[in-house]
């Protein structure tokens, strides 16, 4: 243990899990309070250290939810992929868990990359994931766990038919991987689509299968868009027309779209559409990149994220890995690199034409000192600080709208580095200084402008990370996304999740979602301020405005057995 953790100082103690599950476990101490870590997070799901990357195969099972993350064992920098492994009863607080997969078969004796979960219709979980053989070569892989019997599911064996699919004709066997969780077409059998460059472009290439080893290509992909380069973590899944319960992935019917997601140009973008489980035809709405203003699930950092069904909660919940905007010398620094977002809830919204997503209502578990007050008064130009409360915290803001300006509609991103927060307008700029400096040396700016169109009203939504930080070398990007509101509600919301480098913010009630990664130097732990500010010329009232400061999440590993992974 002594080599393993060195100088560190770790208490054991016996965690004892919601449902009675005991886990002998480490608390790792120094990482929570060591004030040279001021960019470690309090409730975000990390590993204790080294690099993760994309979220893999989610799943619920058996009381358990499980989390696979691309994982590094050996360093703060991509490489040695493997999955690391860890498991909740709540979503919130985890338990690290042995590394599930490790290269150390031909088939993957260059990495274990992403995949995903899922069940088959015995009860059995399969994980799917892609390999990197000998030669290189992607190849798709199985395996299953040791024990089905245990929830944990703490072991998994890779069965001797590995691999199952190899790359086909007119694929790059470069680029042929991330197969997603499997759903049954009308005709009983198992359909996967793998992400993969097709002459050249993205494309979700179907595989069809009677038992989940063997696999058969279907002669066209499920789809594909020559406006794209490469698809990787393609997701597919069906979702309610109207109400916010999830779907599991095999459901069909008359009052279900289905949504195809594919990572691309560093974010994910996500199609609606109509699956035909008979034909394996999918007619989309609009497709990737067709409009100018395409769909993405969140318009800041978020990458390879991928969904799963709840099937206790009867929710559909979204994850994603958001990477660092420091250097690489400084993961050695901190010898991490890599988060997960916090896990939300995803719908389809009213209208019908976008999804909306939403924090899991288990995070409320951590909320302690609340700030609230109610209709005040924002004049233009004015700003207040909401004290009381730490900066690992939750804030959301209500403000009641009133009166519009009117504005041509460009690029939101152009426009909020054209327009930046001191930039007054008549309604607007109004919002959050979060991470701010008591001097305002260093905040981020989440807010909004307002816009009037024809029928409804345009919402400019902000996060500008330019002044974020005094140190001149991390990534200093402006987000921005719209939103639409009907003006019947003429009330604009933000909820902003802050945890010490990462900014989670749902403007207009999860219909625009914009996550931001920040490294200050002065509003770091208790120096770290919190303001509501409004720069536009017309006064505004806040109908309601709370904040809670939110306590550690409990982020616990296990005693080793095998590798060590932390
Ligand atoms: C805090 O972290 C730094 C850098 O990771 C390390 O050098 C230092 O020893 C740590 N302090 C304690 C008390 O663990
Ligand atoms: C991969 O692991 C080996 C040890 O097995 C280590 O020497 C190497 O530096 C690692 N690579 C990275 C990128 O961490
Ligand atoms: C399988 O898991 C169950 C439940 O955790 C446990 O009781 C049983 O001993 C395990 N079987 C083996 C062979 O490890
Ligand atoms: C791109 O795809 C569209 C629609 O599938 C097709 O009409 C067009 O010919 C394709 N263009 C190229 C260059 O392949
Ligand atoms: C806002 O933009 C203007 C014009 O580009 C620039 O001069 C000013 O420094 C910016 N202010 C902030 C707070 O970034
Ligand atoms: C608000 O506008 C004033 C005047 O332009 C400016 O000094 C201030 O920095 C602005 N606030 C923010 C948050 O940009």
């Amino acid at each position: 243990m002594m080599k393993i953790y060195g100088f560190c100082v770790f208490s054991f103690c016996y965690f004892l899990i919601s449902n009675g599950v005991q886990v002998a476990a480490f608390k790792d101490q120094r990482l929570r309070t060591n004030v040279s870590q001021p960019y470690r997070t309090a409730y975000h799901f990390q590993p204790s250290k080294n690099w993760m990357n994309d979220p893999n195969g989610p799943v619920y099972y058996k009381g358990v939810y499980h989390l696979f993350y691309q994982y590094n064992p050996y360093g703060p920098l991509w490489g040695n992929m493997s999955w690391g492994h860890a498991i909740s009863y709540d979503l919130v607080n985890w338990v690290h868990l042995d590394i599930a997969l490790l290269e150390n078969e031909p088939y993957d004796i260059n990495g274990c990359f992403s995949g995903s979960t899922t069940i088959l219709q015995n009860g059995e979980p399969v994980i799917m994931y892609t390999g990197l053989d000998t030669d290189s070569h992607q190849v798709q892989n199985l395996a299953f766990p040791k024990n089905i019997s245990d929830p944990l599911l703490s072991e998994w064996v890779k069965p001797s038919l590995n691999p199952v699919m190899s790359p086909p004709d007119r694929v790059d066997p470069t680029q042929f991987r991330d197969p997603t969780t499997g759903w049954l077409g009308a005709d009983g059998e198992w359909r996967v689509v793998v992400g993969s460059e097709l002459d050249g472009h993205g494309s979700a290439t179907l595989y069809k299968s009677k038992d989940f080893r063997t696999w058969i290509k279907s002669p066209s992909p499920l789809h594909s868009s020559n406006k794209t380069i490469m698809w990787e973590c393609p997701d597919f899944y069906p979702v309610l027309v109207s109400g916010k319960d999830g779907l599991d992935t095999s459901v069909q019917g008359k009052d279900v779209r289905h949504v195809l997601k594919a990572s691309f140009n560093d974010h994910d973008y996500y199609i609606l559409g109509n699956y035909d489980p008979t034909s394996d035809r999918y007619d989309v709405d609009v497709d990737f990149l067709d409009s100018k203003w395409s769909l993405r699930y969140d318009y800041g950092r978020f990458y390879a994220s991928k969904s799963f069904y709840d099937s206790d909660k009867k929710r559909r919940i979204l994850w994603s890995w958001v990477n660092e905007g420091d250097t690489d010398s400084d993961a050695f620094i901190k010898g991490w690199s890599g988060l997960q977002t916090i896990p939300r809830s995803i719908w389809l919204s009213e209208n019908g034409d976008q999804l909306v997503q939403w924090p899991v209502e288990e995070l409320e578990k951590l909320r302690t000192q609340k700030v609230h007050f109610e209709n005040e008064e924002l004049k233009g130009g004015s700003m207040i600080e909401i004290s009381g409360i730490t900066a690992s915290q939750i804030s959301h803001l209500a403000c009641q709208i009133s009166k519009m300006l009117s504005a041509e509609v460009v690029d939101p991103q152009a426009l909020c580095k054209q327009k930046n927060a001191s930039m007054s307008g008549k309604f607007g700029p109004f919002g959050l200084l979060v991470l701010a400096s008591k001097d305002l040396t260093e905040y981020t700016a989440v807010f909004f402008r307002v816009f009037r169109t024809a029928n409804n009203f345009r919402v400019l939504m902000c996060a500008d990370q330019s002044r974020s930080s005094v140190r001149p070398e991390v990534d200093k990007s402006i987000y921005g996304a719209f939103l639409t509101l009907d003006p019947q509600y003429a009330k604009i919301s933000l909820k902003t999740l802050i945890d010490h480098s990462i900014i989670e913010s749902f403007g207009g009630e999860g219909l625009a979602c914009i996550t931001a990664r920040v490294y200050p130097e002065l509003a770091i732990g208790e120096q770290a301020h919190l303001y509501a500010f409004n720069n536009g010329t017309q006064s505004l009232s806040i109908s309601s405005l709370s904040a809670w400061s939110m306590k550690n999440a409990q982020i616990v590993s296990t005693r080793k057995r095998r590798k060590p992974i932390i």
